[in-house]
């Protein structure tokens, strides 16, 4: 039987490629979208909206599981409880849920980590939303993706001095391969909470600055911040990394700069 799938954000850096997986390997596949219109890839999308449900009944009609690879910087707990009350009115499907390495080590208690932080508790707090929902579910956390921390670091040497977090590392993940690893456990079982996934490496905050700095041939003045707070205490001490139990990426930042930057540096030279 043809395994039919939803992927709620399947527009998105890691929604693209899992739905392209999901196609490549037979699944009939579609995808919610707050933005209508043909998105010239032949698969069927369906507008729904996760922060006011709109949409999303009807697009899990006949669907055996539903990837969501939806999210923003807030309110992805709301998201998700949307998401489990509209999968209940419809069926048992198996939720397939991306949250993020450090949702359950990086307390977020004050304003302050709030402000900073409170990502990491939506994405706990989504996390639950899912387990404790009665569906079938499956939950991998990932480190951050390389090509996030890359529009990061393009965003913020627009600015002639960065500030950057002192004392914070990143383990980074090649988008592609979580994707790969999403594909597959949406075609499995569903397994609970599934080993982390993360980078080959870690590296300061600085020095993933500087290797794009260096790639992109620009020279700012990196100026250090101290975070305040207990979440960005935890954060240095590793809170948000995987050195251990986890599926490690095998691509590594520098592979990334030489094909991402590097090479459009040298299409414009
Ligand atoms: N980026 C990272 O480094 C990272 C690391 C670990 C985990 N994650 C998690 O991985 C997931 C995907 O991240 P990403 O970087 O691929 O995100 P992204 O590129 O920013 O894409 C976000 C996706 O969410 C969809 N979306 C946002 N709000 C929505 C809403 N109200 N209703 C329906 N869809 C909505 C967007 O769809 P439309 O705009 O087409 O509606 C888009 O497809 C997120 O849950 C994120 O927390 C990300």
């Amino acid at each position: 039987m043809t395994a039919r799938i939803l992927v709620i954000g399947g527009t998105g850096r890691l929604g693209r490629p899992v739905v392209a997986r999901l196609r490549d390997a037979g699944c009939e596949v579609r995808v919610v979208t707050r933005h209508p219109g043909d998105h010239g890839d032949g698969i069927e999308h369906l507008v729904g909206d996760l922060r006011t449900g709109e949409g999303i009944e009807p697009a899990l009609a006949g669907v055996t599981t539903v990837v969501n690879c939806a999210g923003s910087a807030k309110g992805d707990d709301g998201m998700a409880r949307i998401l489990v009350r509209a999968a209940l009115g419809v069926g048992t499907p198996h939720l397939v849920n991306i949250s993020v390495v450090g949702a359950d080590r990086v307390p977020v208690r004050s304003r302050v980590d709030r402000a900073m932080f409170g990502y990491f508790a939506a994405k706990l707090a989504a996390e639950h939303e899912i387990s404790g929902s009665g569906l079938p579910w499956t939950t991998l956390r990932a480190t951050q993706f390389h090509d996030a921390l890359l529009a990061v670091a393009r965003q913020m040497s627009k600015l002639p001095v960065l500030p950057v977090p002192a004392g914070i590392r990143f383990q980074p993940v090649d988008t592609g391969e979580v994707a790969a690893r999403v594909a597959e456990l949406a075609l499995g079982e569903p397994a609970g909470l599934v080993p982390e996934m993360a980078g080959p490496r870690t590296y300061a905050m600085d020095e993933l600055l500087r290797g794009y700095l260096r790639a992109s041939r620009r020279h700012r003045v990196l100026l250090p911040l101290h975070m305040p707070g207990g979440a960005a205490r935890a954060i240095r001490a590793g809170a948000n990394l995987a050195p251990e139990h986890a599926v490690l990426g095998r691509r590594t930042w520098e592979e990334v700069l030489v094909e991402q930057v590097g090479s459009s540096m040298r299409a414009v030279a």
